[in-house]
């Protein structure tokens, strides 16, 4: 094998460009055939505005490459132990319940989605299986779960909240749920990325995504709604995610590389037609333009990657938590008072 590999070998960097098919796509008889001539899911239909098609499939298992490296090698960050069943929330190609199954031998994954775009490996991997569904729905199963793992979910649900009530409730206690998302909020290492064509590519998504009903900023919500759930120990944290290929240190460079490639531009343009009103082809100069500052490598664009995790509490630090509140009107670590301030006015 070549050692100077590098994923731009394989694929031209443009997401509309022909590439090598990966000989692994799934295809899903279920799916409806788009304007664009790009493949949507059927079930639940227009619900999700990215395709379900082999070339999105491709772009996601490369994806998952990019994300492992940024991660280094690490498929979850919450601290989890020997969990038992994990669900793996809009798993798109599996490819991650795999890897999390496989390296989890006596764990059970399973993963959710709306396509069912993932491979049948019930012989070499027996401990990872998929199904179809829509998670804003009831989770109906007779087990609970160790841990929810909810990757790149940011255009997916009407209601963030609901989905996670629903992990709270299939969660054993001490359970975790775990998101790694991102969002279209673009940043420049040096200088700033206002007046930037791909900052103006970056705004007609997200105005384009709120017109189709979808906060596309939603990540910076995940904190005080996993908190407001009833989720304790809740984290965030904050990585840049270059998307070129500009910094120093190689692991990150080539997390740029992988991302030149891997951005969703094509993969979204429908939102940004359908949401904006915009003709197609004012929407595919904005495309062509912020494609080709972000590949200057000069222009050292990253957005955040956000990680977000939390725990559901045991029975006894719930009963604790709210005898405590009770007695004192404190919270367990002794914080802010919550019980009603008596009201003065009525004298003592
Ligand atoms: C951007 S992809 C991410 C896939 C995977 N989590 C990963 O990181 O590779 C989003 C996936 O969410 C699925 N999805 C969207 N809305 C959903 C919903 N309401 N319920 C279940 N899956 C959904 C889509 O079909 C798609 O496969």
């Amino acid at each position: 094998m070549d050692n100077n590999w590098q994923p731009d070998d394989f694929f031209s960097g443009d997401n509309d460009s022909p590439r090598v098919p990966s000989g692994e796509s799934i295809i899903e008889p279920d799916s409806v055939t788009g304007h664009d001539g790009r493949t949507y899911h059927g079930y639940k239909q227009g619900k999700y505005f990215l395709p379900n098609d082999p070339a999105e499939q491709d772009r996601l298992d490369m994806q998952h490459a990019n994300l492992t490296l940024l991660l280094e090698g690490k498929l979850a960050c919450a601290p989890v132990y020997n969990p038992e069943w994990i669900m793996d929330v809009a798993t798109g190609t599996g490819i991650w319940a795999l890897d999390f199954a496989r390296q989890n031998p006596h764990s059970k994954v399973v993963g959710s989605d709306l396509s069912k775009i993932q491979p049948d490996l019930e012989t070499s991997v027996p401990n990872c299986e998929f199904i179809k569904e829509d998670a804003e729905e009831e989770w109906i199963y007779d087990h609970k779960f160790d841990y929810v793992h909810l990757r790149l979910c940011v255009s997916c649900f009407n209601d963030h909240r609901t989905v996670m009530k629903h992990a709270f409730d299939n969660l054993n206690p001490g359970g975790w749920i775990e998101y790694q998302d991102s969002t279209a909020d673009p940043y420049r290492y040096l200088g700033t990325a206002e007046g930037s064509a791909f900052k103006r590519w970056a705004d007609l998504f997200l105005s384009s995504g709120a017109a189709l009903g979808r906060d596309m900023l939603v990540t910076n919500k995940y904190e005080g709604w996993l908190i407001e759930t009833g989720f304790v120990d809740v984290v965030e944290k904050r990585l840049p995610w270059p998307l070129s290929p500009w910094p120093d240190n190689p692991r990150l460079r080539e997390v740029g590389r992988f991302n030149r490639t891997t951005w969703p531009f094509m993969a979204t343009r429908k939102i940004l037609v359908s949401g904006s009103g915009l003709p197609e082809q004012q929407v595919d100069q904005i495309i062509a333009d912020a494609k080709r500052e972000l590949a200057d490598v000069r222009n050292m664009f990253f957005v955040p990657f956000w990680i977000v995790y939390g725990r559901k509490p045991f029975d006894w630090e719930v009963k604790k938590l709210t005898a405590n509140i009770e007695h004192t009107g404190e919270n367990e670590s002794g914080g802010e008072r919550i019980a009603p301030v008596p009201d003065k006015s009525q004298g003592s």
